[in-house]
């Protein structure tokens, strides 16, 4: 039976256990983020002030949200201190609000204790994970906030998820040597583009919405029938097939041979007929399914633009390069990474309302922080706690050697 799980207690920080004068305010930490190509931050003013407000002290890394346009003038105005290095943000810090996941020299840096909330990415990130576990540092993966109706405003993958969908669709547009909308004009009438999207869920139905909204021709598939009425209602036509792969929490499951080979060869047949296909195609933990062949890239239009959102967890088109653009065959293939991180302003904003959401399961009623972690969102996004690595699927692949 694993110990109960119980927050602890940071050495020299005291809790706000009462409203009372002598208590001292709970610690915010927010860092700059460091990965290349983050510009994104874990917090935003409109938030700073909100907990300024229940009473946290908010310290932001000088500089942290410049890239994001959010200088520290405006954070400083909504009520946060600007620390200028690391060890004066983090001194007496009891909560750190990150969008990566911390490195290991980030984890070096956090007194026991600490509490680290964000995108923890822990299959890719096992040696932060075992520095945290062994640091007694307690990390809330938001990635694995549950996807029920309580947990809506906590869930940053749907957030972040409706940026790259939207960001994907003018990617799409902007490499595109086409208009999108069908326009009548003294110089002739140009007929309007076809987007074609894979995969409508959170990003796809956005990638949708934005193509729509630019004028363009609009057909979408996914193996979930269920997504077929979302297509339609945002007036895109959706493509039927004889598959209905709706599997565990309304993701998709994985398809059988059989299946693969009666979706590939739908799917190339409107792959050819589309001047954009955005890609989003996505199965929970596993390798993205293959949809585009090399030779339903040859069988494209020229000048015909493929945006590949699943470029990061393996490319739903075969010859997709993460983090680059390639030309094959007359067509013009792009691998983004991170592509929220393009239009940080409004994904750090979305983010940092998550985050807020997420914070109010931390702290009871009289602002102090919960010792249990029994609620359901809390237990099942908190990754590693009191020297255990708390998540069973991350604890495997770490071989089920201490917890
Ligand atoms: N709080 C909530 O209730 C909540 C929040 C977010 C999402 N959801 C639901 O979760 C589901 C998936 O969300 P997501 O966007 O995170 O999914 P995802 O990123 O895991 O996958 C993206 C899409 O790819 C589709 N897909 C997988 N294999 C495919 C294939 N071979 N061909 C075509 N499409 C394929 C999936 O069905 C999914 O719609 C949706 O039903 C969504 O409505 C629920």
């Amino acid at each position: 039976m694993s110990t109960p799980i119980i927050a602890q207690e940071v050495k020299g920080v005291i809790p706000a256990e009462s409203k009372g004068p002598t208590v001292m305010p709970i610690v915010v930490a927010v860092p700059k983020e460091l990965a290349s190509g983050e510009q994104r931050i874990a917090i935003v003013p409109e938030v700073v002030q909100k907990l300024t407000k229940s009473g946290y002290e908010v310290r932001i890394e000088h500089n942290a949200g410049m890239n994001a346009f959010y200088s520290d003038d405006l954070f400083m105005a909504a009520g946060a201190k600007i620390a200028y290095n690391r060890a004066d943000l983090l001194n007496g810090a009891r909560l750190v609000l990150r969008v990566q996941p911390p490195t290991v020299a980030e984890v070096d840096q956090l007194s026991e204790g600490t509490i680290v909330i964000g995108f923890m990415n822990a299959t890719y990130n096992l040696e932060a994970v075992t520095r945290m576990r062994d640091r007694r540092i307690t990390a809330f993966a938001l990635e694995l906030v549950p996807r029920i109706t309580r947990a809506q405003s906590m869930d940053a993958l749907s957030s972040q998820a409706t940026a790259g969908g939207y960001m994907a669709a003018i990617l799409g547009a902007g490499n595109c040597p086409k208009f999108l909308p069908m326009l009548t004009t003294a110089a002739g009438t140009i007929r309007p583009a076809t987007v074609l999207i894979l995969g409508a869920g959170v990003a796809g139905l956005m990638a949708i919405a934005t193509a729509k909204r630019l004028g363009a021709v609009v057909e979408a598939y996914d193996v979930r029938r269920a997504a077929g009425e979302q297509v339609r209602s945002l007036g895109a036509r959706f493509l039927e097939l004889e598959i209905n792969a709706e599997g565990q929490g309304g993701y998709a499951r994985e398809l059988t041979p059989g299946e693969k080979a009666m979706e590939q060869q739908m799917v190339s047949a409107a792959v050819a007929r589309a001047d954009i296909v955005i890609t989003t195609a996505a199965i929970p933990g596993r390798k993205a399914p293959l949809l585009i062949t090399k030779e339903t890239v040859a069988m494209m239009r020229p000048g015909a633009v493929i945006v590949d959102l699943a470029a990061e967890s393996g490319g739903n088109c075969e010859l997709t390069q993460p983090g680059k653009t390639v030309r094959e065959h007359g067509a013009i293939i792009i691998g983004p990474q991170n592509l929220p991180a393009r239009v940080p302003f409004h994904s750090s904003q979305m983010y940092a309302k998550n985050v807020q959401s997420f914070l109010a399961l931390l702290v009871d009623k009289n602002g102090a922080l919960v010792r249990e972690f029994t609620d359901e969102i809390l237990a099942a996004s908190l990754l590693v706690h009191a020297g255990e690595v708390r998540h069973g699927p991350t604890r495997d692949l770490l071989g089920g050697g201490k917890p």
